[in-house]
């Protein structure tokens, strides 16, 4: 009998779907002449003061692993951030850990809470590895759809129809990728209670908390009680445009900290050293930039919101993140259909809103982490393909 990798390969990974954002690119990636919004990344290179203090460490042989819980210089530069920032306080010896961008700290979280069967409240559309982190966990990811109608907000009631003996996790991702909803203080104080009513810990997901545009960001951790039912995830990827660096962290309770150190000390000991040693100086001197990009991604989103409504294509404005999630469900097309169509007929790459989960259906997303220049043409393009 030939040989069969499949025979191998667990039944639990096979029923994994395989991400729909990739598939989708794998469709483009031989195209020429496309235009992206499809990337879910900064367009800026990792300001320069942030390559230099790497390339300098390397020069210095900074070449080793560091704790497993990340270099001390670092974590302290978190926990001052996390301060200044949301009032946050944390100890930097026992409530954070450096993980290998958010993506791990999202994995870690889930498989230190989630014993087999319990379930993990997941809002969508959402980013698209909350569902399958939860099922490689064993967990059961309930999704809870929100709307447009409601701008892709997250109610308490929303969060009360789904509660079973049998919930455990609130997955929190506000600002939203792929919505760009985001919460204000008295919504995640509602939201706060029903966490508090039903038990729950929450991980809330801050990766693009930097990228607020209507109001300052508000951390899920800061509400009152919420400190220690609250793991905090959050990185540099987004904010700094670091998300080759791969640095993420992770602040909660020592507990949970003592807890998860044991998946990441044996299956990936450390963060790199490099990317730690660029993220400190990240925090040290980097802001300024963070608020350069921020402007620039502000003034992108406002000509979108404009564009949008000039050529009849409906929108929620979005509030945070990099991303605009506009309706395409009055052209008669399902997302996919849409998505293909415009990328074959316009040359224009988005990602179909069902990628994220099934209330994405009828939506695509556009990110606008890409040139002014290049979101004008475009969106001519878009206009030229849903208007003749
Ligand atoms: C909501 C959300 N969380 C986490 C990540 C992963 O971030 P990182 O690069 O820090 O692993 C992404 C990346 O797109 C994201 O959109």
């Amino acid at each position: 009998m030939s040989f069969q990798p499949d025979h191998y390969i667990t039944e639990d990974i096979k029923a994994i779907p395989p991400s729909g954002i990739r598939k989708f690119f794998d469709l483009c990636a031989n195209s020429k002449d496309i235009i992206s919004l499809g990337v879910g990344e900064p367009d800026f290179v990792s300001p320069w003061t942030i390559r230099e203090a790497c390339v300098y460490s390397l020069e210095k042989g900074y070449t080793m692993y560091t704790s497993n819980y990340g270099m001390l210089e670092l974590r302290q530069e978190i926990v001052r951030y996390l301060y200044e920032r949301f009032g946050l306080c944390y100890d930097e010896n026992k409530e954070v850990i450096v993980t290998v961008g958010a993506s791990e700290a999202i994995d870690m979280a889930l498989r230190t809470l989630i014993n087999p069967g319990d379930e993990v409240l997941i809002p969508e559309p959402c980013y698209v590895s909350y569902q399958a982190c939860t099922l490689m966990s064993h967990g059961k990811p309930v999704m809870i759809p929100t709307t447009a109608e409601k701008s892709f907000k997250l109610t308490p009631a929303d969060i009360e129809a789904k509660i079973t003996p049998k919930s455990k996790v609130l997955m929190l991702s506000f600002p939203n990728n792929p919505t760009g909803a985001v919460l204000t203080e008295d919504e995640l104080l509602a939201l706060a209670e029903v966490v508090k009513k039903h038990d729950l810990i929450v991980i809330s997901d801050e990766i693009y908390s930097e990228l607020t545009y209507e109001q300052e960001p508000v951390s899920f951790a800061s509400l009152p009680d919420m400190k220690e039912r609250t793991i905090l995830v959050s990185g540099l990827s987004k904010a700094f445009a670091m998300t080759g660096w791969r640095v993420g962290y992770i602040a909660c309770d020592a507990e949970f900290i003592q807890a998860m150190v044991k998946i990441h000390q044996y299956t990936i000991l450390c963060a790199p050293i490099m990317g730690q040693m660029a993220a400190i100086e990240a925090f040290r001197n980097g802001i300024k930039e963070v608020v350069r990009m921020r402007t620039e991604y502000d003034h992108r989103r406002r000509y979108i919101v404009k564009k949008a409504k000039d050529i009849g294509l409906d929108m929620v404005t979005p509030e945070g993140a990099f991303y605009a999630f506009p309706s395409i469900e009055k052209f008669g097309m399902d997302c996919e259909t849409f998505a293909t169509r415009l990328l074959q007929e316009k040359r224009v790459a988005v990602v179909p809103g069902n990628a994220f989960g099934k209330s994405g259906e009828g939506f695509i997303r556009c990110s606008y982490a890409t040139s002014m220049k290049q979101i004008e043409e475009a969106f001519h393009r878009i206009d030229q393909f849903i208007n003749g």
